[in-house]
């Protein structure tokens, strides 16, 4: 495993809306991914972007009198400064606007189109400008889109056309053979449907527009929107540039993470673009649900609440990831409120977490002066057999990117060891001489707990979680030091808190 490589990607989000709490809840899913498979030695890649080139990006431009160009460059920063504050740690950011980017678009349509797959034709039909697509009739509500309840362009243009029809069967094909590629199950049977409704051409240029890649051989036509934009995942490695050596090693990526509302164009167009190209496919597209808040969509909801920054404010950019995927399974829908976070954060980790830490770091203190020497955890342990079967149960879940059930089958150690200090009251022990041993072992055994805690929630809780590692004298997360059951502990003094209690609705949500 160590050395294997694992590409990961993220949708790449339109920049006419700054990063909201639904945006934010994909990059920190695929975050956290990110961060165990390094953990677990994988030469990892993590890429994420904005995607520049839509219409709604030029509107929002123009009605700011701005330059597309220069919108977009301010608008890219303040993601990129967004995902900062939240502790992503992408290791590239591609926008759609730079120049790697639009040499990989014409030469992969290039190679679709020398091998015979691009044709011209005319385009009557209607598209939705909200959406960036085209529409059916059959699709509309009362005439409207059904999405943006805006009525539809009607389009008559001659364009260039994607044979998307050609790869109904080489796709049924591909995800049978591959049952992995689609997840979660329940979103490979909606593809699955789809294609088999009938897959008809795509239009894949617009005429008249300026915005846009302009293609060399026909300049009235730009590239349409989500042809240009699925293109990211290869144009960051390189493809069709001078330096390929990034594409070599990475792709094809490892899993594609999107919202389920995209996985039309994930698991049909871009798999058939590649084919048509004679590259190779992804092997995951993992499609999450949608997190909304107080049973509203996002685009509706207050202001503040779903700034990340301000929740990050508010929950540290920490408590935040913790608690939206604790809070929501990343293949469902979920709906969250600030107050079932504040509840959350509080009784994990403000008391669970956290009283776990700081009362055990005191008592080493107190009673061993902060040193424990050569101590090992009882072979007989208890708590050791079952923080290795938790250990085991956090890697399945984690490799499914069941990040809900990896934190609520793990916290279960966490519980066990609060119950634990309990059940051995060590402030008894601590009167008797001639139980120093066992207090010392009482003792082993919840630095093991903890130990092996910061390296299992780093994923979620980075800054928290190094934090908590230092002060129990842990240099750097490492995952094959798990569980840490033989010891020397010094140094320990009584605990820097980790996570102050939260009494009341933050000001800066309420
Ligand atoms: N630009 C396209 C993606 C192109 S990928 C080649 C796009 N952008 S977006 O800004 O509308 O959305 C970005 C991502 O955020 C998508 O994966 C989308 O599903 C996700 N989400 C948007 N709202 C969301 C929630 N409320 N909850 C969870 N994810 C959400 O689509």
């Amino acid at each position: 495993m160590a050395g294997e490589k694992f590409y990961i990607t993220t949708a790449i989000d339109y920049v006419n809306q700054k990063p909201h709490l639904g945006t934010a809840y994909e990059k920190i899913g695929a975050d956290c991914m990110a961060r165990y498979k390094r953990l677990r030695g994988f030469d990892t890649y993590f890429l994420m972007g904005t995607d520049e080139h839509s219409t709604n990006v030029e509107k929002e431009a123009v009605k700011r009198g701005l330059e597309p160009k220069k919108y977009c460059d301010e608008m890219s920063e303040r993601f990129q400064s967004t995902w900062k504050k939240l502790e992503i740690s992408y290791d590239d950011f591609i926008r759609t606007t730079e120049g790697r980017h639009l040499a990989a678009v014409l030469d992969l349509f290039k190679k679709i189109d020398d091998n015979g797959y691009i044709y011209k034709g005319k385009y009557e039909g209607i598209y939705c400008e909200s959406c960036e697509e085209f529409l059916n009739e059959k699709d509309l509500v009362d005439g409207l889109c059904p999405v943006h309840r805006i009525e539809p362009k009607v389009i008559k243009e001659e364009n260039y056309f994607f044979s998307l029809s050609l790869f109904e069967k080489p796709l049924l094909e591909h995800i049978e053979k591959h049952p992995d590629f689609v997840q979660p199950k329940i979103r490979a049977h909606e593809v699955i449907n789809v294609i088999r409704g009938g897959l008809d051409d795509v239009s894949i240029s617009r005429v008249g527009k300026k915005w846009g890649i302009t293609l060399p051989s026909d300049e009235g036509h730009v590239v349409y929107v989500w042809f240009d934009a699925l293109i990211n995942y290869i144009s960051a490695l390189g493809f069709g540039g001078d330096d390929t050596r990034l594409f070599e090693r990475y792709w094809p990526a490892d899993v594609h993470v999107v919202g389920k509302d995209i996985t039309r164009f994930h698991c049909i167009i871009w798999p058939a673009m590649l084919m048509a190209a004679d590259v190779q496919l992804p092997r995951q597209v993992y499609a999450h649900g949608f997190v909304s808040l107080e049973g509203e969509k996002m685009s509706k909801t207050r202001g503040n609440v779903i700034d990340p920054e301000k929740m990050a404010e508010a929950f540290g950019a920490d408590g935040l990831r913790y608690l939206l995927m604790r809070e929501v399974p990343f293949d469902k829908d979920g709906d969250i409120s600030v107050e079932s976070l504040v509840t959350r954060y509080n009784s994990d980790l403000a008391n669970e977490l956290g009283n776990l830490f700081s009362r055990t770091l005191a008592m080493i203190s107190k009673y061993f002066g902060g040193e424990l020497s050569g101590v090992m955890v009882p072979n007989e342990s208890q708590l050791k057999r079952e923080l290795e079967e938790a250990i085991t149960q956090y890697y399945g879940d984690m490799d499914r990117m069941a990040f809900s059930r990896a934190i609520t089958g793990y916290w279960s150690i966490i519980q066990r060891a609060n119950r634990y200090i309990e059940e051995k009251r060590p402030w008894d022990l601590a009167r008797d001489e001639s139980k120093r041993d066992e207090l010392a072992s009482v003792m082993a055994e919840l630095v093991m707990v903890l130990r092996s805690s910061g390296v299992i929630l780093f994923p979620f809780m980075p800054v928290k979680m190094a934090d908590m590692l230092t002060q129990l004298g842990v240099g750097k997360p490492d995952m094959e030091l798990l569980p840490f059951d033989s010891m020397e502990v010094s140094g320990i003094a009584p605990a820097r808190p980790l996570f102050p209690r939260i009494d009341s609705i933050p000001d800066n949500l309420a």
